[in-house]
């Protein structure tokens, strides 16, 4: 039996993850294909409780070096707990969100360093990365439009303009690094558009033998 493999949705908030995600649960049911949908920061009960330190207490005060720590807890729970015993029954996981977003969120936008999270990515999840990882790529100016009557506002929907600019940059630069596994797909296509791009992505990563 091959191992399952991992392919994690990045973008902006409001990028559209959750529609497209959605869209691709109901795609791989069809096809009898079996799967765990998972997030980050979340996915597993300690990660539940980080993810309510996170954005429930807008009164904590967080430095970004905490921040950073915080989100690689949950990662290092999450791929202990969950992602890699899931992956080594056979089973895929879908995870909205990995370790890019906190190269791109604390290691750029926040100034952490993109090569201290990049070690602390590599000890959360014991060197494994995701097999696919598909970046919905849309320009701040359109998400901050998509994000305004959320009901639950991360500590980034906040942030200015530049914030959003330099996440969407972190991003691009992780994706020419690694062409191989971070496809990007442009989101200011239709859903159905974008959701077809992706299910050639997943079918190409899922037919490779491992
Ligand atoms: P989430 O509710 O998943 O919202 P979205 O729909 O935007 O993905 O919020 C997760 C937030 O946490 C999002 O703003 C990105 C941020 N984040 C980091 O800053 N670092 C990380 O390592 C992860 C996984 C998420």
């Amino acid at each position: 039996m091959s191992r399952g493999r991992l392919i994690s949705f990045e973008g902006l908030d409001g990028a559209g993850k959750t529609t497209q995600i959605h869209l691709l649960e109901q795609w791989l049911t069809s096809q009898q294909i079996v799967y765990v949908h998972t997030r980050e920061p979340g996915g597993t009960p300690l990660g539940v409780e980080i993810r309510r330190l996170l954005f429930h207490h807008p009164e904590l005060v967080i430095t970004p070096l905490a921040e950073a720590f915080l989100f690689q807890a949950d990662r290092a729970q999450h791929f202990n707990t969950l992602v890699l015993p899931t992956l080594e029954t056979g089973t895929h996981v879908i995870t909205d969100r990995c370790f890019d977003s906190s190269i791109a969120y604390q290691g750029v936008a926040r100034g952490v360093g993109v090569e201290l999270v990049s070690y602390l990515s590599l000890l959360a999840t014991q060197g494994h990365a995701p097999d696919l990882t598909i970046f919905l790529d849309l320009d701040p100016a359109i998400v901050h439009e998509r994000t305004d009557g959320r009901a639950e506002h991360t500590r980034f929907d906040r942030e200015n303009a530049q914030f959003h600019q330099k996440l969407r940059e972190a991003f691009l630069k992780q994706a020419c690094t690694y062409p191989e596994r971070i496809k990007v797909v442009n989101a200011a296509q239709t859903p159905e558009r974008i959701h077809q791009e992706i299910v050639l992505l997943v079918a190409d990563v899922l037919s490779r033998e491992i």
